[in-house]
């Protein structure tokens, strides 16, 4: 039997594990969660013990486990090292799902729960794709797996696992699929991501909340402070205003420009998807380019003074937000992180104390398009969509990508299959089972692919 035909066989088996994987709340980013994070390490490690791997083990770290695994068959032969994350972001707000976050159900071909795109369903993919070549007799290549538990809060400790272990993670080439396509119709491949720099700002004024009729007027409210702050950081051009944030962002070719802009896109259905008027962004750039290749600046939360039932009059003591910047190449995330603090701070008037906290950070990446893996990829695509896969960039941040190239010298390739219609870290995250199933069969031609490929050169 072919892999092919062993995927369609075996669709129902393949679902109803994704659905056991889903059920387990595994969220990082919430301590109460832990025994959950650490119940899914097991499960991913178990599947690929019953997918045939050898050596899979429970990498302990300072935070949550690594799952590794590997099936070498032939040391001649080329080893992919599969990368994917077993966590998953908090459901919150719960009241806005149709269906709850963690029991999942199938709707419309569509398989509804946290974690069912982003990234256990597209994780499972590469379990599933290693199982149906083991069965079949068809792995082509050797296969190392190193899925962790703690991408949605920074990928901390896999840094440190991945600088220990470099010999262990010895590969030819890097293969994700933890980003998104175009659509079912036009299958592209992610050449870029962007990078990640996030901090929290604390705003004082007076020493306690006040009677907002008694010092009104008189001192300054540390909310209205942080909003006008806030709004400094953008000109009119919605282009930052920090100093020196622009001076690293690489300019891409007017070649490279009409190629990303190629893509295809449709405002309309855009504006219609997330009921809005207009959209909003820095001018002179398309909206392709204003997620792909453009650094942006964004509040994430923003809280302070009074927000119970009712109206209470007080002039707060204190105001907060949570700032993240999404970066491109060649702006380093510690860089601008210094930058936007000495700006901040530069910005506040005397009537408030500033304190600007970083959080996790990441360095964007860019992926080649003349390699061998990304030929053997767009093979792959060729063959189960029948169309030639679109270079792309999308604009999320997936920041371990720079660390292998850094680390390991790896490049590697980013099969994603969700849509950015998934709702990933949204209410109601979803995943195509089209997306699922076909992606399961391209992870395999992949392989068959850059066997052959790398046979050949
Ligand atoms: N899988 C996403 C990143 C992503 C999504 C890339 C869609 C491309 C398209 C990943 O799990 C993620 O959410 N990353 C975080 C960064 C991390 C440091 C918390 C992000 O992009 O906010
Ligand atoms: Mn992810
Ligand atoms: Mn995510």
């Amino acid at each position: 039997m072919s892999a092919i035909n062993y995927i369609k066989d075996n669709k129902q088996k393949f679902l109803d594990e994704l659905f056991d994987l889903l059920r387990i709340p595994s969220v990082s980013a919430d301590p109460a969660y832990k025994n959950d994070v650490l119940k899914t390490a097991e499960f991913v490690k178990e599947s690929l013990i019953k997918a045939g791997a050898d050596n899979a083990e429970i990498c302990e770290t300072a935070g949550y486990p690594i799952v590794y695994a590997d099936k070498i068959i032939d040391a001649s032969l080329p080893t992919v090292l599969v990368y994917g994350h077993y966590d998953v972001q908090p459901a919150d707000p719960l009241e806005l799902w149709d269906s709850p976050a963690f029991e999942p159900v199938l709707k419309d071909n569509k398989i509804y729960a946290r974690g069912a795109c982003d990234d256990k369903g597209q994780m499972y993919m590469h379990v599933k794709a290693f199982e149906s070549m083991m069965q079949t007799d068809s792995l082509s290549c050797n296969v190392k797996f190193m899925i962790e538990g703690e991408e949605e809060v920074g990928s901390e400790n896999l840094e440190i696992f991945v600088k220990e272990n470099k010999s262990k993670l010895e590969a030819d080439i890097i293969l994700i699929s933890d980003t998104s396509m175009i659509s079912l119709d036009t299958p592209s491949i992610t050449v870029g991501l962007r990078g990640l720099s996030y901090l929290e700002v604390e705003v004082t004024g007076p020493n306690r909340d006040l009677h907002s009729g008694v010092y009104g007027g008189a001192v300054a409210n540390p909310i209205n402070v942080l909003s006008q702050m806030i709004a400094s950081l953008q000109d009119d051009k919605n282009r930052i205003t920090v100093p020196g944030f622009y001076d690293k962002v690489a300019e891409l070719t007017e070649a490279e420009r009409k190629a990303l802009n190629d893509a295809p896109f449709n405002l309309d259905d855009y504006k219609k998807d997330l009921d809005i008027n207009d959209i909003r962004g820095e001018e002179g750039y398309t909206t392709l380019e204003r997620t792909g290749i453009r650094p942006t600046l964004d509040v994430n939360g923003i809280w302070g003074g009074y927000i119970g039932e009712g109206a209470k009059t007080v002039l707060p003591s204190k105001a907060y937000a949570k700032i993240s910047m999404r970066l491109v190449p060649n702006q380093v995330s510690d860089e601008i992180t210094e930058l936007f603090t000495n700006h901040f701070k530069s910005i506040a008037p005397d009537s408030v104390k500033v304190k600007v906290t970083p959080h996790h950070g990441g360095e964007p990446a860019v992926t080649p398009t003349d390699s061998l893996a990304y030929a053997a990829a767009s093979d792959a695509f060729v063959e189960a969509w029948g169309k030639e896969p679109i270079p792309t960039r999308d604009g999320g941040s997936i920041p371990i990508v720079s660390l292998f190239k850094d680390a390991l010298g790896l490049d590697t390739v980013l099969m994603g299959f969700g849509l950015d219609s998934d709702a990933i870290h949204s209410p109601n995250e979803h995943y195509g089972v089209t997306n699922f199933m076909k992606g399961i069969e391209t992870i395999t031609l992949f392989y068959k692919h850059f066997a052959k490929r790398s046979q050949n050169s």
